[in-house]
């Protein structure tokens, strides 16, 4: 997969994945606020919308191809594996930093892949699959940015998809923010708030 990839010094890798329409560039400076002495593994999406990447295909808006999903999860899942290898991360160090449909893949590897990630940050997510059968997220922390006047992702898919990660042992946050789809500063401030507490 097209991608970037950025030597930190602390050993986490932060795992970058853009919204619909972005590229791997898109969330290098965020990335830096976050986090600025770790490795960071910032990825292209392989699906073309209208000339627009994004990491799996939808059917319409906030439908998504199943199909497309779980095969593009896979490849994701690999790809940070084989990268892990190449760029001799610990793969079980790996932190994604998700954004509206990037959001959507890094909470797709939570609901499919165990151990995928060690924590996500997801700005603007939806439920990636309500009939996945989520493996044990005991070990993952995971913090939801959300707009209470976000059309394309509702309150309650931020809700819903909290609900299913925590009952599959995940630790979450969520922060509210009175917005709507956008990826503001407070948000982001907001986030890095909790990811200093944790690691
Ligand atoms: C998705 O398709 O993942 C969501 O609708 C968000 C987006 O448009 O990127």
């Amino acid at each position: 997969m097209q991608h970037i990839f950025e030597h930190g010094t602390n050993g986490r890798t932060l795992l970058l994945l853009h919204g619909t329409g972005g590229t791997e560039r898109d969330l290098i400076g965020l990335a830096k606020e976050i986090d600025a002495d770790a490795n960071i593994l910032s990825v292209r999406g392989n699906v073309l919308e209208n000339g627009m990447p994004r990491f799996f295909r939808r059917v319409a808006e906030g439908i998504f191809d199943m199909e497309d999903l779980l095969f593009r999860t896979k490849e994701l899942d690999d790809f940070v594996q084989q990268a892990s290898v190449d760029y001799q991360f610990d793969r079980n160090q790996v932190i994604a930093i998700g954004y509206s449909n990037g959001a959507n893949i890094a909470g797709s590897l939570l609901f499919h892949h165990e151990n995928a990630l060690r924590a996500a940050i997801l700005h603007h997510p939806m439920v990636p699959n309500r009939d996945a059968k989520i493996p044990n997220l005991a070990n993952v922390d995971v913090w939801i940015g959300a707009g209470t006047n976000d059309f394309m992702c509702p309150p309650q898919e931020s809700e819903q998809l909290e609900q299913m990660l925590q009952a599959h042992g995940a630790k979450v946050e969520t922060a509210w923010f009175n917005q709507g789809h956008q990826l503001a500063m407070p948000e982001v401030q907001a986030s890095k708030a909790w990811y200093t507490g944790i690691f």
